[in-house]
């Protein structure tokens, strides 16, 4: 199928409006970015890229000839086909989505004489769609179309989930607008689904919620599996080959992170209690996770006795690897609650960094964060960690306590270079350390 040349206004220059836009115009749209940050709209007038994505870079670039920012609204409508809300939606205090900069979008726009297509791309509740469409309506702006569909970019890897997605969702009210959304996407290879808005809607949660259900899932099997003596990954290399099942989002770790997952969980419970529905499967899902971050502490503990005086060292600090975003990453509850027992805590990731670390030692090498520390949390799996020199870096710690909170590294290895090795999940050494003790562990 050829493309037809659209012209797609953005709104929102975060990470879904950037690769959406950056996709759009490589499939040979012309993209018009609008946010209101000026400094963002100026740095990537510059052919800067503000946030860390790999391959957009090189995208923005090659289409650089069909993308324009700005800060205008007017500017950004001028000749649209499309308008993509692809704006923030945080959670407020009360765990709800805040739909502000939803409306503020939807409320700019000015009347326009021809038809186009407002296209919601920022995650939100089930029956937003149907209250911009009664807004619209009440501006008489009856013309103006509106569809969903929602992301399933995961950062990091969002430009190939764009351009190679497992499926493309459309929700509209009027076929004409569904059509057009679909057209748009000419060039990708990809089952659409088309529904109604408020199904599109909570395609987008519920794809979230089962993912998360599967990693609480499989932290809860890990738990048991350290209490009987069973091995994780094992288990989920056993079961995932069931294809009923399927092998992604099972890995145990440390609990999951990130700008989506614990914003959405907390926003599909709300929409279901303000539904008057009490969601149980998805709060033990919150739950799991929440209690999951915090059990390396008392791994640490077990092994170390008082955490007082202790010095950790933290491995990885944004919410996954190949992305520099640290929203909701475990590594800051961690972080958090070892200073509270009383440790010193150094933490180390090769780009993100974090102004919320308050008391926290934020190094650059692995080396640094490891000197002279008694203990060292695998917290992302970075995949510079897997070629890490372990055994010159044990010989500079005070005490060899490894707690690999990702499985990412050989337990076998490990403990030949004289770490006192522990996962998730699995079996773990015993307390007493079967590692040779370095020197520094006579003290
Ligand atoms: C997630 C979804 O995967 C995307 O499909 C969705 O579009 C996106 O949210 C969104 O709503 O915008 P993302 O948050 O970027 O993408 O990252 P994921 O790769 O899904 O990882 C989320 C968290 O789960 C990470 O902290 C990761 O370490 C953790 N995780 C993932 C596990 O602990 N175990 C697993 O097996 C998989």
């Amino acid at each position: 199928m050829s493309t037809e040349q659209r012209k797609v206004a953005i709104f929102g220059a975060g990470y879904v409006g950037l690769v959406t836009g950056a996709c759009l115009a490589d499939l040979g749209h012309d993209v018009v970015v609008r946010d209101v940050l000026p400094d963002r709209i100026e740095a990537l007038r510059r052919g800067e890229v503000p946030i860390h994505e790999p391959g957009l870079d090189e995208l923005l670039a090659r289409n650089a000839g069909r993308l324009s920012f700005t800060t205008e609204v007017a500017e950004a409508i001028d000749g649209a086909d499309f308008v993509y809300v692809a704006v923030g939606t945080p959670p407020t205090y009360s765990g709800d989505a805040d739909l502000a900069s939803v409306w503020t979008v939807i409320d700019e726009l000015p009347d326009v004489d021809r038809r186009i297509v407002v296209v919601m791309k920022s995650t939100v509740p089930v029956g937003t769609g149907e209250k911009v469409r009664h807004r619209l309506d009440a501006r008489g702006m009856h013309h103006v179309g509106y569809a969903s569909n929602p992301e399933f970019t995961a950062e990091g890897t969002a430009v190939r989930d764009f351009m190679r997605p497992d499926r493309i969702v459309v929700g509209a009210f009027d076929e004409r607008d569904a059509d057009a959304v679909v057209a748009l996407h000419a060039g990708i290879d990809a089952p659409v689904v088309r529904s109604d808005v408020a199904s599109a809607e909570m395609i987008k949660l519920a794809a979230n919620a089962a993912l998360m259900t599967r990693i609480s899932f499989i932290n809860e099997i890990a738990n048991v599996c350290e209490a009987t003596g069973a091995d994780v990954v094992k288990v989920a290399e056993g079961i995932g080959l069931d294809r009923r099942i399927g092998k992604s989002f099972l890995k145990a770790g440390v609990g999951f992170g990130g700008s989506c997952f614990p914003k959405d969980s907390l926003a599909l419970k709300q929409l279901a209690a303000n539904s008057g529905y009490h969601f149980q499967l998805l709060n033990a899902v919150i739950e799991v996770n929440e209690l999951q971050k915090r059990r390396v502490v008392g791994k640490l503990r077990e092994r170390l006795g008082t955490l007082r005086g202790t010095t950790v060292a933290l491995l990885g600090l944004a919410f996954k690897p190949n992305t520099d975003d640290t929203r909701e990453a475990p590594a800051l509850v961690l972080a958090g609650r070892l200073l509270a027992e009383g440790a010193d805590v150094r933490i180390w990731d090769p780009i993100a960094r974090s102004s919320e670390l308050h008391g926290v030692d934020q190094v650059d090498t692995v080396g640094e964060a490891v000197a002279g520390a008694d203990a060292v949390v695998l917290v992302t799996e970075w995949p510079e960690l897997a070629d890490a020199d372990w055994g010159a870096l044990r010989a500079t710690m005070a005490r060899g306590v490894m707690i690999d909170g990702r499985n990412f590294l050989d337990p076998d290895a490990l403990r030949a270079a004289g770490y006192e090795y522990e996962g998730i999940g699995r079996a773990a050494d015993p307390l007493s350390g079967r590692a040779e003790p370095a020197p520094a562990d006579r003290r």
